[in-house]
């Protein structure tokens, strides 16, 4: 293995809250050891463009707190080619770079095992996603920031469904993962959660609204972006349907979760697993994402960091029903 000298680093998919802490980690930790670090704009579309720019302490100088990415992100259709990593990997090694830090969600961890598969460079990835939706860690970086996005907006629309009497069906983000709506409806005592991993949510808000207590003024139910039975207009249609006599109004929260300012939960762990994924890459570690369980580090293969939660803490459904009784 031949001694790293400069670590690229980058942000790639959704940006999350939290992602500038963890930019930061990194740069002042490669610093620390006397390593270059190099800055890639805009994901894998910058790795390909040659968006390269060199990074010193002050670059990351003040960014702490801010929401976003400094590196700013992208979908990048491209890579998902052969031929696009393979632009990607003469683009690195033109900017002398020689091993990477990757800072996203499970599409930029596949990115990032097939670059280091096809092309041998160290990489390793740290949880940057909202949606808390991977295997290895007990929380991604800006699933928190977002989680209290959303109770702040549950709890102003409360004030208003409970002055006129009405259901709210709110729409949380989460493509395939109900993660952020199962937590956000236990913290703002929602009714009902619907989420992609179960079927048995929507007979269970219509079986509430049937049979359940009928002198309730607010009602609010949570819904997941990516649920099947469809999202918060669909559900909002069939609720005035089935329910003439409930005043019903739909909320979709939308991309307001993915900004603001990163909770001190979120700035921590980005600036403890940006740290650890520099020391592990000197330690001649790849092909991982860093993350923390129970308050350790954790190294996960990237391949097993993308594999879905499928299993649904039924405990957290229970718990939102019966204290909403
Ligand atoms: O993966 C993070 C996320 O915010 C999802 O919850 C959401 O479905 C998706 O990104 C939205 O992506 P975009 O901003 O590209 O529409």
């Amino acid at each position: 293995m031949s001694e790293i000298k400069n670590i690229g680093v980058f942000t790639s998919g959704g940006d999350a809250p939290g992602m500038n802490a963890a930019i930061r980690a990194v740069v002042r930790t490669a610093l620390y050891h006397d390593l270059q670090v190099t800055g890639i704009r805009r994901g894998y579309e910058g790795m390909i463009n040659g968006e390269y720019e060199p990074m010193n302490r002050k670059s990351v100088s003040n960014i702490i707190q801010r929401g976003g990415t400094i590196l700013k992100s992208a979908r990048s259709d491209d890579f998902r080619t052969p031929e696009g990593r393979k632009l990607a990997y003469y683009a690195l090694k033109k900017n002398k770079i020689d091993a990477l830090v990757a800072i996203g969600g499970d599409g930029t961890f596949t990115g990032a095992r097939l670059l280091g598969e096809e092309y041998g460079i160290p990489v390793l990835g740290l949880p940057g996603t909202i949606d808390n939706d991977l295997v290895g860690t007990d929380y991604t970086i800006g699933y928190d920031t977002a989680i209290n996005t959303v109770i702040n907006a549950v709890d102003k629309i409360r004030d208003t469904a409970e002055s006129h009497d009405r259901l709210f069906i709110v729409e949380v983000m989460g493509r395939d993962s109900g993660l952020i709506a199962l937590r956000t409806g236990v913290a703002s005592g929602a009714e009902v959660v619907l989420i992609p991993e179960s079927t048995e949510d929507l007979p269970a808000l219509l079986h509430r609204l049937e049979h359940g207590r009928k002198d309730k003024s607010s009602r609010i139910v949570i819904v997941a972006e990516g649920d099947h039975e469809g999202g918060a207009f669909e559900i909002g249609n069939l609720v005035k349907e089935r329910f003439p006599q409930i005043d019903t109004r739909v909320s979709i929260l939308g991309h307001i979760q993915r900004g603001g300012k990163p909770t001190c939960m979120d700035r921590v762990l980005a600036s403890q697993v940006g740290f650890a994924a520099v020391e592990a890459l000197k330690e001649g570690r790849s092909g991982e994402m860093v993350g923390i369980i129970n308050g350790e580090i954790t190294f996960t293969p990237f391949e097993q960091a993308c594999k879905k939660h499928s299993k649904l803490n039924t405990n957290m459904v229970k718990l939102v029903e019966i204290l909403s009784l």
